[in-house]
């Protein structure tokens, strides 16, 4: 079926009947098979139009028409949950504007009979999430049911899955009345969907059947909630705001205000969202609109509008529904965070670390607040498991300040056959191979040295204390320096002159002296410094240090066979395969060259048999000052003796070794009943072979 949104109706039966086909489609799509085609707020126009056909004509209204249902379809798995008091929808205000919050007040206001003389009308403003309604039973205290709202009448028994939500009391005070039903969204924070689709990613890369990645936080928390296996629901954190109540039994202390009933929610340990606020009078309501609005993007959570609701209830009884939304509530939304736009090209993007990121090119298009022109593909699985192609229809979507995404593609606006994508197998920066590794998502660049993209990353890393180590050289310099074209690649560092540096912005003469000296003093390092400065991927200090070991010089290694790099200590057939690409390329030869011809020297010696390990497999942490040795020396004594050396202390942690001030790692050394021991006794220790 197309989704075909711009045709001309010939008349309002036909265009009625088109409508009800397009909005059971997209329902469809959107709560059965979780892949929706139109953006949300596409979705409610054609509701809205519907409604309006279906207003003007009422004989043209069906019992099946999708606007006769509140919400989502029952879904037969779970077991049907009659509520007790309907779930009921409120009304939209579709004025973005902040100033659209004053037709709901005046509405009120005409509504109880209100004059201009009259006082200003009470309000609670609140949040709209942008979850799903869910209805918590409670029964002498206890959780004993947790419903969707489905149709408003009817909706899914989701109990044990909502148990796993934290933020969700088991138990309540005792002070709650005997049967109370608590209303409020349950959804997803986008860190939590951010790590979530991470995840899934992750496991569509390793060759996992079935798994897909979510179109966006509601999506997912709609997914998790309707899960039949409680224990994945459990993997997908899920979080509940409180805002209303439902049905309430033997309650001896009913409030008189929508405020103190979220208040009292609260003190029995419901969440509710600390921007609740009582406002009074319009005025009030466009600056509660305007004010979340500008903060809406550091919100942790989506919204996709505001509530007013009309505080005492006295007055809420009073205004009553009209249909099944009620006079006294209306929800006013910001703009949305989905659109439509065209893919104008696929770029491929390479990160300072060298991961190359697909990246669609769009038609500029105003979303979630701001003009989109990007949006990430992530990798090249994701770009293909979405089939984009230059030309197609797309939804973005930005919420928050996170990079704009490409939620899905309308295959049926694609025209005529465009290629599907494909990852270069060279860096488009700079030309070195790009490769992806086995189980690994991402493709990389190869040539580390020399790649402008990853340019700053090197230098650091090169010039990093337990590297090359070039002292003073920080974040802040390397920025300068490359932003400025002095440096392009490592060798430019060792051309730097005092003039050159000095002459630099926000450099003292002092400091300058200092880069030089630190630069003549780098020049003296020692092999797995060097080869761990080079930044290959998996190649960490430890393995740097046995690489030099293994092979004594830095041409042997340079020239070594995948094979031959295999037969070093700890190094499997990936890491192999990623020192030989590495050292494959001309270009980060060159650069070593280069580094050669800098005067970079080190000892050289004969491949030498690996010392005695007596403390392999022991784990240590080192905390404190210690009387003779620095922290680094400690740490090379352990690793040259075969131990590792962790950051912080676990369970795992075999010894904690305590200098003087030592803080909170010895305190959890000691919480945890790991061996705490001092300087003398783990150079005992290494002494003695463990
Ligand atoms: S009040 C009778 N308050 O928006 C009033 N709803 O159609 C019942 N929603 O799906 C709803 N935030 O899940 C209310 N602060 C809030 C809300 C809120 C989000 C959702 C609700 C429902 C829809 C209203």
């Amino acid at each position: 079926m197309t989704a075909d949104l711009f045709a001309e109706p010939s008349s309002p039966a036909e265009r009625a009947a088109e409508l009800r086909a397009q909005l059971h489609h997209h329902a469809h799509r959107y709560y059965t098979l979780d892949e929706p085609e139109i953006p949300d707020a596409e979705y409610d126009k054609l509701f809205r139009e519907l409604q309006a056909i279906e207003t003007a004509h009422p004989e043209l209204l069906t019992p099946d028409s999708p606007t006769q249902r509140v919400g989502g379809r029952v879904l037969d798995m779970f077991t049907p949950v009659r509520h007790a008091v309907p779930m009921l929808s409120i009304n939209t205000e579709t004025d973005t504007e902040p100033s659209g919050a004053r037709n709901f007040d005046t509405r009120v206001r005409r509504a109880l009979g209100l004059s201009e003389a009259d006082p200003a009308v009470e309000y609670v403003a609140e949040l709209k999430f942008d979850g799903l309604a869910m209805s918590l039973r409670y029964e002498q205290g206890v959780l004993v049911q947790a419903a969707t709202r489905g149709d408003g009448e009817v909706g899914e028994d989701v109990t044990t899955n909502i148990r796993t939500i934290q933020q969700v009391p088991l138990r309540l005070p005792a002070d709650a009345p005997p049967v109370l039903e608590v209303r409020g969204e349950v959804y997803m924070r986008r860190d939590h969907f951010d790590a979530l689709n991470e995840k899934q990613r992750a496991k569509i890369a390793a060759g996992a059947k079935g798994e897909k990645t979510f179109v966006n936080p509601r999506n997912a928390a709609a997914g998790a909630v309707r899960q039949l296996d409680s224990g994945i629901a459990a993997q997908r954190p899920l979080s509940f705001f409180a805002y209303s109540w439902g049905e309430v039994l033997g309650d001896e202390n009913p409030p008189a205000t929508q405020y103190d009933w979220l208040m009292r929610l609260k003190a029995w340990g419901f969440p509710v969202a600390e921007q609740t606020t009582v406002a009074v009078g319009a005025d009030a309501l466009v600056d509660f609109h305007k004010r979340i609005g500008e903060s809406r993007d550091q919100l942790p959570y989506d919204i996709d509008g505001v509530v007013y609701k009309v505080n005492a209830l006295a007055l809420q009884k009073q205004l009553g529904f009209v249909t099944r939304e009620p006079r006294w509530a209306v929800a006013h939304k910001y703009p949305a965070q989905e659109q439509f736009t065209t893919v104008l090209a696929i770029d491929v993007q390479v990160g300072r670390t060298g991961k190359l990121t697909p990246v669609a090119k769009l038609a500029p298009v105003f979303v979630g607040g701001v003009t989109v022109t990007n949006a990430t593909l992530h990798n090249e699985l994701e770009a293909r498991r979405k089939d984009l192609r230059v030309g197609d229809t797309v939804i973005v979507r930005r919420a928050g300040d996170v990079i704009p995404e490409v939620v899905s593609v309308l295959l049926d606006k694609r025209v005529g056959d465009p290629p599907p994508f494909t990852m270069p197998s060279q860096c488009p920066v700079c030309g070195s191979d790009a490769v992806r590794e086995e189980d690994e998502a991402d493709h990389r660049c190869t040539g580390g040295l020399f790649c402008a993209a990853q340019r700053k990353e090197a230098i650091l890393h090169f010039a990093h204390r337990r590297a090359v180590e070039v002292e003073g050289l920080g974040d802040k310099l390397v920025e300068q320096l490359v932003d400025s074209g002095l440096i392009k690649t490592l060798p430019d560092l060792y051309k730097l002159g005092f003039t050159t540096l000095a002459g630099l912005e926000r450099m003292a003469e002092k400091s300058a002296k200092n880069i030089v000296a630190a630069l003549e003093k780098s020049k003296h390092t020692t092999l797995p410094r060097f080869l761990f400065g080079l930044g290959i991927r998996h190649v960490g200090e430890a393995t740097a240090k046995e690489l030099a070991r293994h092979f004594g010089k830095l041409d042997s290694v340079m020239d070594a066979s995948v094979e031959a790099l295999s037969e070093v200590n700890d190094v499997g057939p990936v890491v192999a395969q990623s020192i030989h690409t590495f050292f494959e390329q001309p270009h980060n030869r060159e650069v070593v060259e280069q580094l050669r011809a800098c005067g970079l020297t080190w000892e050289e010696g004969e491949p030498a048999e690996r010392a005695p390990q007596p403390l392999a497999g022991k784990t240590f942490v080192l905390t404190g000052t210690f009387p003779t040795l620095s922290r680094d020396q400690a740490k090379d004594l352990l690793e040259a003796a075969g131990a590792k050396v962790a950051g912080s202390v676990s369970k795992k942690t075999d010894y904690v070794v305590a200098g003087t001030e030592a803080g909170s790692k010895l305190e959890k050394a000691q919480t945890l009943g790991v061996a705490v021991i001092d300087e003398a006794a783990m150079l005992a220790m290494l002494a003695s072979g463990g």
